[in-house]
């Protein structure tokens, strides 16, 4: 599948998905989105594809924001009906059921920092920048800043930097949780490969498993979420993998994992 505005790389057992206008600094007008949307459904689908490294074209940005000449023309009605589309694409990359690796190689702003958001593990090269300036046009986040924000980091810093707009480096992104680690930009996609690669020699009905368990977290209550844990743990102990790892661990050996 070719799209006119994301380009698509595949490595191993990874998915690399490009959003592709560095013209505008890889801004997410409706075609981007559409396009996420189609891509993401596919590669749901896909079980070739064990993990998705999400970045942006270019050395600038990750993603700049919504496309802010389209959203220069919203009324009312049409800016619930796309927020709520914006919330739909990003909630599908949340629930992948597969890992999503955002690689955030410049500016993530506004929409760029909410879609760095929806992924599960945010690496960050050391040009990248964080913030949801959406104040400044009079806006607040609509694609799930404020809720996802507010989740990940300290509620205090995540209701500032939505109050002021701040744009934040690399370093204090990596200070408030908001990324797991940084690489000079040279070195991001390698990195992220690698991390991909590390996930993806281990059991992917495992690593499924574990997925959802954390995704729900934000969902249910402890006990709840405890309950979720014991039944999947024990879907696990069923599987062919679970007997593998346990085997090859006692018998000294690396474990060859079949994904069942
Ligand atoms: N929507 C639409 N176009 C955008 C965009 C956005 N969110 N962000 C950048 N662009 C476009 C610019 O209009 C410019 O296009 P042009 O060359 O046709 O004029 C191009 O991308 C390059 O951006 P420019 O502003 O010239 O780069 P810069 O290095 O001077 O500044 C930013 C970079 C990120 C600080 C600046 O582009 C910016 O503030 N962007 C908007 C960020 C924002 O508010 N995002 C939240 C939206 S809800």
């Amino acid at each position: 599948m070719t799209y006119q505005t994301l380009k698509l790389e595949f490595y191993n057992k990874t998915a690399v998905v490009f959003i592709n206008r560095p013209d505008k600094l890889n801004a997410l007008n409706s075609i981007v989105m559409s396009e996420l949307k189609h891509c993401f459904t596919e590669l749901k689908k896909n079980e070739d594809i064990y993990v998705v490294l999400l970045t942006g074209s270019g050395e600038k940005a990750f993603v700049a924001g919504a496309d802010i000449s389209e959203l220069n023309n919203l009324n009312m009605i049409a800016a619930k009906e796309y927020a709520e589309k914006g919330q739909e694409v990003f909630a599908l990359i949340e629930n992948l059921n597969k890992p999503v690796i955002a690689a955030v190689n410049g500016f993530a702003l506004g929409g760029g920092c909410e879609l760095a958001l929806s992924c599960h593990i945010r690496l960050a090269s050391e040009n990248a920048k964080f913030g949801q300036p959406e104040v400044n046009l009079g806006l607040i986040p609509g694609f799930g800043g404020t809720q996802r924000l507010t989740r990940l980091i300290n509620s205090g810093r995540a209701i500032e930097l939505i109050l002021t707009g701040d744009i934040i480096d690399a370093g204090e992104a990596f200070r408030l949780g908001m990324v797991n680690k940084i690489y000079p930009l040279t070195d991001l996609m390698n990195k992220a490969k690698e991390l991909a690669d590390k996930i993806a020699s281990k059991g992917q009905y495992a690593v499924k498993q574990a997925l959802k368990a954390v995704t729900i977290c934000d969902e249910v209550s402890g006990n709840e979420g405890l309950k979720f844990e014991a039944s999947l743990f024990s879907l696990c102990c069923g599987t062919d993998d679970f007997k593998e790892g346990t085997s090859a661990f006692l018998e000294k050996r690396k474990p060859a994992f079949k994904n069942k």
